[in-house]
């Protein structure tokens, strides 16, 4: 084993966190949860949450059964609702793609929804002892730091590279202390700003404390520093006519009609699934903005062409408020560049 990994290892054993709630459960649905809880939310707010929650939602088919209000009431606090609608459709999908049992690797986890690389990889290790690398916010720095790693992590290259330089640190055995002790580490000792060197197991072999300024890892430019989103863009067509919501005053595309957004295709789908008509996903569409990069996936439903007054008023009253509008109409108004282009196609 390295002298990296077996120094954490040993470390963690002693001086790591051994107690929290979801430590000494190798059950995916509590690791899961608390991976999902623990993303961009610190561990003493999640102790708050987690308790209640898992006694509300013991097991993922409570969870699956339950009404999406229900989660985001409980999660409310807490943040990043997008987290919680994820966690409701993975819940939908261990239950109905997956007979109710979580898959057992770190690489079918991923394929779950809002489950990343790197949590797939927390929960692989915690419950099966599969050797996968974590790289989460904290571990990127942690280890940048300790093996001296300085390419641009905003270059996609680089953070590959990364990827593959934490796989090769992977301990043989051991791999639950030592993912534990990296994500202890981080938490704890390799603080972003004042990183408490003089009390860190790893001091004698950080090249960045050797250097004199482990501050100075992880190197990100703020130039490259984009965000990335997805959405899904539902194109609904009744003959000639597409629906358009108007955009709100504020934010991206103020004020601009566009087709409706959606937090994800899965979600689209799940919903055009009992929609009348037919669907399909149409290529994506990259579009930049000032401040991020935006992955735009449609889906274009068509609706057929007699449809009952019933059908069709259960069927506008799932849509986001907008209007129909034929085509010719809708190239008049003030519309986003892509969904100019994408209408127009027609
Ligand atoms: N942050 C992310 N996952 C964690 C875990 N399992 N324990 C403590 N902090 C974490």
């Amino acid at each position: 084993m390295g002298e990296l990994a077996a120094k954490l290892i040993a470390w963690q054993q002693r001086h790591g966190r051994h107690n929290l709630p979801w430590q000494g459960s190798r059950d995916p649905y509590r690791v899961w949860l608390s991976e999902i809880m623990l993303q961009q939310t610190q561990v003493a707010t999640v102790l708050n949450y987690y308790p209640r929650f898992l006694a509300r939602f013991g097991d993922v088919r409570s969870l699956a059964a339950a009404p999406l209000d229900d989660v985001l009431a409980l999660w409310s606090g807490l943040g990043y609702y997008s987290r919680a609608r994820n966690l409701h459709r993975c819940a939908q999908s261990v239950v109905g793609a997956h007979g109710g049992e979580f898959p057992r690797s770190a690489a079918a986890l991923a394929e779950l929804p809002g489950i990343g690389r790197s949590t797939a990889a927390a929960i692989a290790v915690f419950c099966f002892g599969e050797r996968a690398a974590i790289l989460d916010g904290n571990v990127k720095r942690v280890l940048t730091r300790a093996i001296g790693y300085g390419d641009d992590l905003a270059v996609v290259a680089a953070e590959r590279t990364l990827w593959q330089r934490a796989e090769a640190l992977l301990p043989a055995s051991g791999i639950e202390a030592y993912t534990q002790g990296l994500m202890d580490l981080g938490a704890t000792r390799c603080s972003v700003r004042r990183p408490q060197c003089n009390a860190c197991p790893l001091h004698a072999l950080c090249v960045a404390r050797r250097e004199g300024a482990p501050e100075r890892y992880p190197v990100k430019t703020r130039k490259l520093e984009r965000r990335q989103r997805s959405n899904a863009m539902l194109w609904l067509s009744d003959g000639d006519r597409v629906w358009l919501v108007q955009r709100p005053s504020h934010g991206v595309w103020a004020g601009l009609w566009s087709l409706a957004l959606y937090d994800s295709l899965d979600q689209l789908q799940a919903l055009a699934a009992a929609w009348p008509g037919h669907g399909e996903g149409l290529a994506p569409v990259d579009h930049s903005l000032t401040h991020f990069d935006w992955h735009l996936q449609p889906w274009r439903q068509q609706l057929p062409r007699r449809l009952s007054a019933a059908r069709r008023a259960a069927l506008d009253a799932e849509l986001p408020a907008g209007r129909w509008f034929t085509i010719e109409q809708a190239l008049q108004l003030g519309l986003p560049a892509p969904v100019r282009r994408l209408l127009a196609s027609t």
